[in-house]
């Protein structure tokens, strides 16, 4: 990379696409002219256009549950045209934004009140994976942002988790969300229900309907738990789990920064999902980070991708994406059901910036491993506090400046180190990494960013031929946990392998 750095001046210019309020610097990849001509060309004989208007046409691309993915509609304008099964599907959307405004608002203004007529100051959303890690990601990043609402997050079936978080609420003050698209997912049930007794051991049943509202497709499991029918927020089976958060899944959203920011975070997607429709494929963010994603994942070997944003609001970050990218494109089959003989999706990690320099990044700067990362920041901060700011954005840019270029034997002999530790003080560089510059962390570029994320996941899809909007690989846990839970609660243990007999027979003994 350095040569091509000294090769060419304009190297830092040529690569990097600027984007209304982005800055997308691609310069430190292993990359020239040529290899992004011939990633192109990939793309195009994977006929990733005509992809891509399936995907926004609302094709049934999630072919092997014969659905529809169409969280991009979530997020389009009122006047825009979606069809599925031939009816219009944004006049729905937007009822329910509305219906989300409305609520939200009403609980933030206190006109909606909890049964005995406070206005509420806590929210606990209940739900897991895509009912969570959005919400809760989104409402981290846009902390500035809140309303003097409390969000909460119960996720875990850990019961210590959930006691701790009920521990920190008042029962009076407390709106529950519970959020689950199919609305049989046995965490959040066994949370909800927990959550409900001990409402209700407080306050008495009749305040359920007060306290409690539900996000889900699944309308009939949502009235047996016993959630009264009007505190319903619908969502659709044509968006998946981990793209809901535009959905009514954001709900918690709209309570803890306010349904104009909520707003507002909707339009930033719909803008990136614009310059993602309309860009040739070599000014196109996602498709450009996509390729590059592939490059190094099928060319050079590399496993995992690093998420680094120098941000401390972005610090679930990672975590959403480590969801949405690796329960997307961990697939090894393609889609024809065929064993594929290359590798697809990559791990996904990361913290925030400085932190993470002080954690891990001895491994990316020394290690043995090549792990292409993102760096993400800010221009501004939220807060003025500028001394601060440029502490952190100077590492920031220091960070993928040492990566790139190294330290040579002969740059650390000349700064006088002792001959013996000079190979310990040696920095290989060439660690490749891509830089994001955003002018400000607000509610509509948080929605760009990750609507970005989004669609390099479908077109690193496109790329590798497989199916990214199914999650099959979850299944065979869920099965066993089922299985094994009723041996423990019976106290009679299964034919299992030697390993898990032994451990259940521990477990049991306790
Ligand atoms: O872990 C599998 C999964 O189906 C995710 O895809 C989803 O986000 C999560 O479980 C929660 O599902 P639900 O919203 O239906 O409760």
């Amino acid at each position: 990379m350095q040569d091509l750095f000294d090769g060419d001046a304009e190297r830092g210019e040529q690569f990097r696409i600027c984007w209304d309020d982005f800055y997308v610097d691609f310069s430190k990849n292993h990359l020239t002219q040529e290899t992004l001509a011939l990633l192109t060309e990939l793309a195009e004989e994977c006929q990733l256009n005509e992809a891509m208007s399936h995907y926004f046409g609302g094709s049934l691309i999630n072919a092997t549950e014969g659905r529809a993915v169409l969280h991009t509609a979530l997020r389009a304008p009122r006047d825009q045209d979606v069809r599925v099964d031939g009816e219009n599907i944004i006049p729905g959307v937007h009822a329910v934004i509305d219906q989300i405004k409305s609520f939200s608002q009403g609980v933030i203004d206190g006109t909606i009140t909890s049964s005995s007529g406070q206005p509420f100051t806590d929210v606990v959303n209940i739900g897991i994976g895509g009912s969570d890690l959005g919400p809760v990601m989104v409402t981290e990043a846009l902390a500035h942002y809140k309303t003097h609402l409390n969000l909460h997050y119960m996720s875990n079936v850990d019961g210590d988790h959930v006691m701790e978080v009920l521990q920190n609420v008042t029962p009076e003050t407390t709106l529950f969300v519970v959020v689950s698209k199919s609305f049989t997912t046995q965490e959040t049930l066994s949370n909800a229900t927990t959550a409900k007794q001990w409402l209700v051991d407080a306050l008495g049943e009749q305040a359920v309907a007060e306290h409690f509202v539900a996000v889900s497709t699944n309308l009939t499991m949502i009235n047996d738990f016993g959630i009264d029918p009007q505190n319903v927020f619908p969502m659709n089976d044509w968006v998946g789990g981990r793209f809901s958060l535009w959905s009514a899944v954001g709900l918690s959203i709209a309570l803890g920064v306010g349904p104009d920011h909520f707003e507002e975070l909707l339009q930033g997607a719909h803008a990136m999902d614009t310059h993602f429709a309309n860009t040739p494929l070599q000014e196109n963010i996602p498709v450009v980070l996509a390729l590059i994603t592939l490059w190094y994942n099928n060319f050079y070997g590399a496993e995992s991708e690093a998420i680094i944003p120098y941000t401390q609001y972005l610090h679930r970050l990672p975590a959403y994406l480590q969801q949405g990218i690796m329960e997307s494109n961990g697939k090894s089959v393609d889609r024809k059901g065929n064993a594929v003989d290359y590798q697809t999706g990559n791990l996904i990690w990361g913290e925030p910036g400085t932190n993470s320099q002080h954690a891990f990044f001895q491994l990316i700067h020394q290690g043995t491993k090549l792990i292409p990362a993102h760096f993400i920041g800010f221009k501004t901060p939220l807060y003025g506090k500028q001394d601060h700011h440029d502490k952190l954005m100077a590492n920031f840019f220091a960070q993928t400046e040492a990566l790139m270029k190294g330290k040579s034997a002969e740059t650390v002999r000349s700064e006088g180190v002792e001959k013996s530790l000079v190979p310990f003080k040696v920095f290989a560089g060439n660690k490749p990494t891509t830089t994001l510059l955003i002018e400000k962390l607000t509610p509509a570029s948080l929605g760009k960013l990750v609507a970005m994320y989004e669609h390099k996941i479908f077109v690193e899809g496109i790329l590798w031929n497989i199916y990214s909007y199914d999650q099959w690989g979850v299944e065979l846990g869920k099965q066993l946990a089922n299985t094994i839970l009723k041996e423990i609660v019976n106290k009679k243990t299964g034919a299992h392998d030697s390993s898990t007999s032994s451990l259940l027979r521990t477990y049991n003994s306790q």
